[in-house]
This record gives C-alpha cells, structure tokens and sequence, in this order.
C-alpha cells in the first residue's frame, strides 16, 4: 500500500507541482543554498508572500559566502516585512557556520544540518530529502493534517504522541517513494507539501477530495470525516498592545529612527521611537517619551490603525513633532530622509505607520 500511495502522489506532483523560484524548472537537481533560504522564509509564512522577498535576497545574497561575509544590518534589510526575525539572524549565523566548518557547502547529513542554527527536524529532514533526495521525512502542520487524514485519525494535531506517530509514519512512508528511484524521496515530501497546500486543505476550508490523487487510499475521505480531521487546535492567546509611534522631524525634513534591542519583537530592527504599552498610555507618559527621544512637544496625532500578529493584536497611533534643536549627532538615533528610510529594515507595522502620515510632516 505504501509504494502505491507514494507511487500516486509522486506521478500527481509530476503533473501539479507549483511553480516557485527556488524550485528548479526540470529534474529535481536544486541549488542547496537557495532552499536553505527558501525554507527559512517559509517557516510560518505563506509560499505567496516568500515569492516576493526571495528572488531579492539571493539578488543580493546569491550564495553562501555572501551571506556570510554580510552584516546583519544589511541581511535584516532584505528581510523587513517577512516577520519572525530570529529567522534571518539564525540563517545568517547558519551561512558562516557553513562557511566554517563546512567549507563553504551547505550539508546533506540531517546530523550535521541539525548543527546550524535555526535548522530544526523538519528543516533538517526537508533539506536532505528534498535536495538531496535522501529518504528523511519532513513533518510540518500540513503533513500532519495529510498523514491524519490519510489513516482516518482523528488525533490532537499537537499531542506529543500524534507528532511522534506522523514522524514514524512519515518516515516508513518516504523510504518506500525512495525504494521506487531516483527522486522520489524529494518528489514525495515537497508532493506532500503541495498536496496539503493545494488539495488536502486546512479548516475553515474544505479538502478538494474530489481532484486528490490519493483519494482512493484516503480513509478520512472513505469515512467522510476529512473536513473534521485534524480537530481544531485551542485557540492562541492573543495579547493586546498599544504602540505609539512617534515621528520626530528634524528642520531638514528627516526624521528619526533607532534600533531596536536584541531581544523580543522586532529584534534589531530599526524604527521611529515607538512606545509600546499593555494600556493606552496616558498623555504625561506621550509627552515624557518624546522629550526623551529629543522632541518637541506639541505633539500632532496622524492616525490609528489595528496590526495583527501572530500572538498580539497591536492598536498602533502615530504621532508626529518637531525635533529639539541638537547639534551633530542623536544620542540613541539616526536621521534618516523618509525615502531611504525603505532601506533601513523596518517591520511591516511600522512601514504602515510611516504611510499614515504624508511626507513633509
Ligand atoms: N513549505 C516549506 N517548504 C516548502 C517547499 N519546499 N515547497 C512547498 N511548500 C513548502
């Protein structure tokens, strides 16, 4: 059952394998670097979104010495906007430890992937199998919810005991594709990929069981309990936070931005001074915050806007005023043009805030 069920997918990718600029156009032969980077953009980030930001990155890194020999400023620029970015750092420190103790080749051992910073199981698996075409499974949420549904299991898609069986399961499963030749240990996890991107789909949608090419093998789909399969997981707690961001203009029209520490959200990103509060803060607080920062007050509010992200849902004011008359440099800051201020790395919430207000201030 095991050979005709890879035997299936396998000849379904063949046919319905999406395109996207890390895959290669014939055979499966790829360049390791760019699904090493390509595998980090897609940790907890739509394959549309990674379309975007990819070509970019291997533009401006296109291999790993590269990377290695780039400062982190300059890689977190080419990463501003895709969120998570504990990804960039980790693969930037993962380069130069290629570079290092690798010789400059990206490793095909899930042992010695697993020795990178930020390369966990499923990278590691991903990368041996999919570029290397060796039989290691790769287990993220999408193949669990396949693998689930395939063997019509109705189990926590989180539970430790589900995670250990869809990794056993998905191992025996990914040594019989690569008994059936070359390639198919990789046509067989990235199938599985595209299968539960494309077909195998997540609640609130439905599954398309109709077009799936294991739709015989399917037990879910013979019981008709695909569409409940995998239970809903407990929803994620959400905090709320405020976030006050502050416009500080100085009489060349340039505003202010600063770095932000290496800890927590947005680490080492820069920004405008931004406040950020579990309550609203009070004006007095406003006000302290921008003298501090080397403003002047009045303040002006520009507008609000709601910013969701994963774990915080974000109430984000921005504000605007004049700058302190200083001479040389900021203490904490840098004066920036607002047109270079793209180049700088700034997250998404704050590219917004930057939108909010027209320029000239
Ligand atoms: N998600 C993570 N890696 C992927 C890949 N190689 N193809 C499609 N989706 C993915």
């Amino acid at each position: 059952v095991d050979a005709r069920t890879t035997a299936a997918l396998v000849a379904w990718f063949a046919r319905a394998r999406r395109a996207m600029p890390w895959r290669p156009s014939v055979g499966w032969a790829r360049d390791p670097y760019a699904a090493l980077v390509s595998e980090a953009m897609l940790q907890q980030t739509q394959v549309s979104r990674v379309m975007d930001y990819f070509p970019r990155f291997m533009a401006r890194f296109p291999d790993v010495r590269a990377l290695a020999a780039a400062d982190e400023p300059a890689v977190l620029a080419q990463w501003a906007g895709l969120g998570y970015y504990r990804r960039a750092r980790h693969l930037h420190a993962a380069a130069k430890a290629i570079v290092e103790r690798f010789d400059a080749r990206v490793p095909y051992d899930p042992a010695d992937l697993r020795t990178l910073p930020g390369i966990g199981r499923y990278t590691a698996g991903a990368m041996a199998s999919i570029v290397f075409d060796r039989p290691e499974p790769a287990v993220d949420g999408n193949v669990v919810r396949v693998l689930l549904r395939l063997h019509g299991k109705d189990l926590d898609p989180a539970a430790k005991p589900t995670l250990d069986w869809t990794w056993a399961r998905a191992g025996e499963l990914v040594r019989a594709a690569s008994a059936a030749g070359e390639g198919h240990a990789s046509a067989w996890n990235e199938g599985l990929m595209d299968l539960g991107a494309t077909i195998c789909l997540p609640a609130p949608a439905q599954p398309r069981c109709e077009a799936c090419p294991l739709k015989d093998l399917c037990i879910a789909r013979r019981e008709n309990t695909a569409a409940r399969i995998p239970r809903p997981k407990a929803a994620a707690r959400v905090k709320k936070l405020y976030a006050a961001v502050l416009l500080i203009t100085d009489r060349q029209g340039r505003l202010l931005f600063e770095r932000r520490g290496d800890q927590g959200l947005w680490a080492g990103l820069n920004q405008p001074p931004t406040l950020e509060s579990p309550e609203p803060p009070s004006d007095e607080a406003l006000q302290t915050f921008a003298r501090v920062k080397g403003g002047t007050l009045p303040l002006h509010a520009c507008g609000t806007f709601e910013h969701a992200l994963t774990h915080r849902r974000l109430s984000v004011t921005v504000y605007r005023c004049a700058a302190a008359p200083c001479r040389g440099k900021h203490r904490t800051g840098q004066w920036h043009a607002r047109e270079t201020a793209a180049t700088l790395g700034l997250s998404s919430m704050h590219r917004r805030a930057l939108e909010i207000e027209p320029s000239g201030g």
